[in-house]
């Protein structure tokens, strides 16, 4: 039997069919977490761009709904947020879901920022008469995320001027009037577009007393590893301005969130019940993804994952897991070894699988590169998890992964820094039909991208190169 689509992702979500792009309005209420996105309902390539809708209580296995928003001819639905309006400041109900998303007029080129509401559980909505609200006569000023703010008792958005490669800020009582509060940027990257931006709380390593803010944005082109790619900044929001603790420019001192090149336009839940903060991306690149080989359907999001802010090093990061819930997917008990030598070259493990949770750790030894192979096959087909101890750096390649000629930029090695700790080195590996997420030492180095391997290649295997490591434990786990 062949299967008819044999990248479809199990553990990712996508669209039964046609095109999609960033998630939006993401928002946990009433028991259910909604998943907004740019979509196409009309066809496999940008166009026609409306919300798609689905619904979830566990954030992995989701229920496709109607189009939530489309587009008219007047009107594309861009990027957005959605809000619970529990005391109703906007007058369309209590506890009224509101959809704060970027009307892109075709007409006139301009982008502005609308609303939209539905009081039956995001099922159906109603456009707002007064459309757009925040108008600034600009063709580059999308993508408003909305947040609460306790302390002042009104609402923020943090909202992109996108060539001018700023994020910036406006108060609102009522959601339908905003006041400019201040700007952030240009910092950073600042290689492409801003777009997507995110602002949130978060308490360092745990402790409630010693909470900072978290700036994240996405550019494109600019990215870590070509094309479009997600930066972040730490620092503190008095409630009208976001001040980065560290200030840097240009790309390469920045902090990057993910270091493959499939992780964009990530955006974070609101409302998640115990204050959690969980997000998740659309796992693509602009500089691919009119090209990935997928068909019906073209785009997939990352597996959701939890943030919290961890000191390092002297220095506070953000790092990534992904939800727990990920565990409950797993089929009987793990495969596992321990101890064992790993000399040069490539050897076959007896465990196959296309849909995988690997956690490994190795001590380092003379090997200047180690790691896995994931979906090898036939001719040399593989993708490399691994470590670099010349560069110090956790990384994919997938130069070797399968189909790769489609787009230019597409086969090669991404990776980023992963300092080893007492002479050891230890990631998490996701494996799905077409994707690779790692996460580096509990989540400190993140690494994805998409693969699209020949459906038999489901080898599992070890490598080392230049010399010999030692691999202190593996664990895999098939996922269902
Ligand atoms: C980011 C983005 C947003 C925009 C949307 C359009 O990927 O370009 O800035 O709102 O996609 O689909």
């Amino acid at each position: 039997r062949t299967e008819p689509e044999p990248h479809r992702p199990q553990l990712h979500y996508t669209p039964a069919k046609n095109w999609m792009n960033d998630p939006n309005g993401l928002v946990w209420h009433d028991g259910e977490y909604h998943l907004f996105y740019q979509y196409n309902p009309e066809g496999d390539g940008w166009g026609n761009m409306s919300w798609g809708h689905a619904v979830s209580t566990d954030l992995l296995h989701w229920q496709e709904l109607d189009v939530a928003l489309p587009a008219d001819d007047a009107e594309f639905v861009f990027s957005g947020c959605v809000v619970v309006d529990e005391h109703n400041t906007a007058g369309f109900g209590d506890f009224a879901l509101v959809a704060v998303y970027t009307s892109s007029y075709p007409g006139t080129g301009i982008q502005a920022q609308s609303l939209a509401y539905s009081t039956d559980r995001g099922r159906t909505w109603t456009k707002y008469a007064g459309n757009p609200v925040l108008d600034i006569g600009s063709g580059e000023f999308r993508d408003p995320k909305v947040f609460w703010h306790e302390p002042d008792g009104h609402w923020v958005m943090a909202v992109v001027e996108a060539l001018a490669r700023k994020v910036v800020l406006y108060g609102s009582e009522n959601l339908k009037s905003w006041t400019r509060l201040s700007d952030f940027g240009p910092a950073g990257a600042t290689g492409g577009a801003w777009e997507v931006p995110d602002l949130f709380p978060l308490p360092v390593d745990g402790d409630p007393q010693n909470t900072k803010w978290v700036l994240t944005v996405s550019l494109n082109p600019g990215g870590v590893a070509g094309g479009s790619g997600t930066q972040y900044f730490i620092g503190d929001f008095d409630g009208v301005t976001f001040t980065a603790d560290n200030l840097t420019s240009g790309s390469q001192d920045c902090s990057w969130v993910d270091y493959g090149r499939d992780f964009y336009a990530a955006v974070s839940w609101n409302n998640v019940p115990g204050g959690e903060r969980i997000w998740i991306g659309w796992m693509n690149n602009w500089a691919d993804a009119a090209h990935v080989p997928t068909a019906p359907w073209r785009g997939a999001q990352s597996l959701p994952r939890t943030l919290a802010l961890r000191s390092l090093g002297g220095a506070i990061r953000l790092v990534q897991q992904p939800v727990k819930a990920v565990r409950t997917l797993r089929c009987g008990a793990a495969s596992t070894l321990r101890d064992h030598e790993v000399g040069p070259g490539r050897t076959t493990l007896p465990v196959r699988g296309a849909v995988l949770e690997i956690a490994a750790e190795f001590e380092l030894g003379t090997a200047e590169r180690f790691g896995l192979t994931v979906r090898g096959g036939t001719a040399g087909e593989g993708t490399l998890v691994g470590y670099d101890t010349r560069s110090g750096e956790l990384f994919v390649d997938r130069s070797s992964s399968g189909a790769t000629g489609f787009s230019p930029g597409f086969a090669g090695r991404h990776g980023g820094p992963l300092p080893a700790v007492r002479g050891r080195t230890r990631f998490t590996a996701y494996i799905d039909r077409s994707s690779v997420e790692v996460f580096g030492d509990r989540g400190q180095t993140v690494v994805t991208d998409l693969i699209f391997p020949a459906p038999a290649s489901q080898g599992l295997g070890l490598f080392a190169e230049g010399g010999t490591v030692t691999l202190r434990s593996l664990e895999v786990w098939h996922l269902s």
